[in-house]
């Protein structure tokens, strides 16, 4: 079969073809003929875009055919002689077109290459990011290996293990990145919001001295990776309880909102100033570098978050609450609701 470029040029070459005969059937009506060629030629090189010699190839036949036709109705007094100017005039509109348009196509690829070159230096910083994150696992592994065979409880001891653990969490969230973008990094299924996000909220309440609060929970199931979703949770609950104090709020909330499910994470902690509320979820930032430092964070979570979040075709934002504190929302589409709950109008935004 033909492509459909290919068609497309053969039913412009009948079109104009027709046309022509047009043009020596009615010498006195010829210019609307005259005009239909040019027109559909314009708009066939809109599409097209062909080769410099085979356009210039068209151009000349049509200016060498038409004009030869005005020419001997000129000759036979059908046609005015000011009508041959036509031909020059819109073969330069023709031209000027032409120049735009191959100038927008050198454009055009000028930008899918610089795409496709950005694509693959992503591809490869994510590979490299992988490799250094599985190579540096070994030795950490060794190191913690061996230091827990010494023998005693000394603080030295407890402060090398500790960053060891430190360094693993590193390792985690930077191997979670780096695979984040492909696309066999989720594994979904359907899961019980309320189920889900009440065994979340029991597992940090009890072991965290906070003031804990369970909020309203939308009844329904969401398309996603279970354990993926654990990792964002705890991630924001682990910010919350890192940045309040042990009688502050941390509330553990979901609602409906259109056909999505938002899970909330609100705290009455510190809150974040309103210049770093942008750059939060980029990696390695942090909103304040010297209190975060002291608190031991390397400013992977939220961008973890972030990149769960985009994974499931959602997103993750932060804003501030009232009196204080910070809201972290976690919104995911496909959301299947299955019964009417307090939490799809109890959100306040
Ligand atoms: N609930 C919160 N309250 C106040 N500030 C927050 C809160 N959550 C995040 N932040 C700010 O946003 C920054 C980025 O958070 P993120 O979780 O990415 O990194 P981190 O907690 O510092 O380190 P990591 O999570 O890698 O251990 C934090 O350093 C902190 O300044
Ligand atoms: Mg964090």
């Amino acid at each position: 079969m033909l492509p459909r470029y290919r068609l497309l040029d053969g039913a412009w070459g009948l079109f104009a073809v027709a046309n022509l005969g047009a043009m020596l059937l009615w010498p006195s009506w010829e210019t609307i003929p005259f005009h239909f060629i040019w027109v559909s030629l314009t708009l066939l090189y809109g599409f097209r875009v062909w080769p410099l010699s085979p356009t210039l190839g068209v151009l000349g036949a049509v200016c060498f055919v038409t004009g030869d036709f005005i020419l001997e109705d000129i000759h036979s007094g059908a046609q005015v002689a000011g009508e041959l100017t036509e031909v020059p005039l819109m073969s330069a509109m023709f031209l000027a077109m032409v120049w735009h348009a191959r100038r927008r196509q050198v454009a055009t690829r000028h930008a899918e290459a610089l795409a496709e070159s950005r694509a693959s230096l992503l591809a490869r910083q994510e590979s490299f990011l992988h490799d250094v994150s599985h190579e540096l696992r070994t030795p950490v592994t060794i190191a913690r290996g061996h230091l827990e065979l010494l023998d005693g409880r000394s603080p030295e001891l407890a402060v090398a293990l500790d960053e060891l653990g430190r360094i693993d969490r590193i390792i985690d969230r930077l191997l979670l990145l780096a695979k984040a973008e492909r696309p066999d990094f989720l594994a979904a299924s359907e899961v019980d919001v309320e189920r889900f996000v009440e065994d979340v909220f029991v597992r940090w309440s009890d072991v965290t001295p906070r003031v804990w609060r369970l909020g309203p929970l939308a009844c329904g199931t969401v398309w996603a990776d279970e354990e993926a979703l654990r990792i964002a949770l705890d991630a924001l609950l682990e910010n919350a309880v890192k940045y309040t104090e042990p009688d502050e709020t941390i509330e553990l909330r979901a609602a409906r909102r259109a056909g999505d499910i938002v899970i909330e994470v609100a705290d009455g902690g510190c809150g974040i100033p309103n210049e770093a509320m942008g750059r939060i979820f980029e990696r390695f930032a942090r909103a304040d570098d010297a209190r975060t430092r002291e608190l031991g964070g390397a400013g992977l979570g939220l961008a973890m978050v972030d990149a769960i979040a985009c994974a499931h075709g959602g997103l993750c934002s932060a804003r501030a609450a009232r009196p204080r504190g910070t809201v972290f929302a976690l919104r995911l589409p496909n959301f299947v609701s299955t019964r009417r709950s307090v939490a799809d109008w109890a959100v306040a935004r």
